[in-house]
């Protein structure tokens, strides 16, 4: 009996070991992936605009700040607050933007998984590096 009941725990702490440090770190090369969702809209290249800015170096940037990109007002005040794009405001953005900018111009719905919004950042953050 009782090594029924330690080894089920043994086994719940592998699963939590191995699980825990993906989900907290992110994966990049699941984020370059998911990349093709914000493809679209986003070029990563230095100044090349499509319906959004370049997100070139954008984790560790002031938002709205790409230059000759027509921002809406909102996401322009927003970086005037002094707020920048790192792993704690992209989690708020990836996940609702209209939550972060009222009326921002980034028509997407956001992804509702944690760990989608983790790989992504640590992919934009290695971008940055
Ligand atoms: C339908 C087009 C569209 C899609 C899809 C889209 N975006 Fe955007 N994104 C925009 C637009 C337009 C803006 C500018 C928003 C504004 O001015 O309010 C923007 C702004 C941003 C910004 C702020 C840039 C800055 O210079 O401050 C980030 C970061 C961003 N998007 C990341 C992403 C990521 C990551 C994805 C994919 C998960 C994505 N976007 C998908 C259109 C899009």
């Amino acid at each position: 009996m009782l090594r029924i009941v330690s080894a089920g725990l043994m086994a719940a702490a592998i699963a939590f070991g191995l699980s825990a440090p993906s989900t907290a770190a992110g994966n990049p090369a699941n984020g370059e992936k998911l990349f093709k969702k914000c493809a679209a809209c986003h070029s990563l290249e230095e100044g090349k605009k499509k319906v959004g800015p370049s997100l070139y170096k954008i984790f560790g940037a002031t938002p709205g700040q790409v230059p000759k990109f027509r921002y809406s007002k909102g996401l322009v005040e927003y970086g005037q607050t002094g707020a920048v794009w790192d792993a704690e405001t992209l989690d708020a953005w990836l996940t609702k933007p209209k939550d972060v900018v009222k009326r921002t111009k980034m028509a997407f719905p956001g992804f509702k998984k944690v760990e989608d919004r983790a790989d992504m950042i640590a992919y934009l953050k290695s971008l940055s590096e």
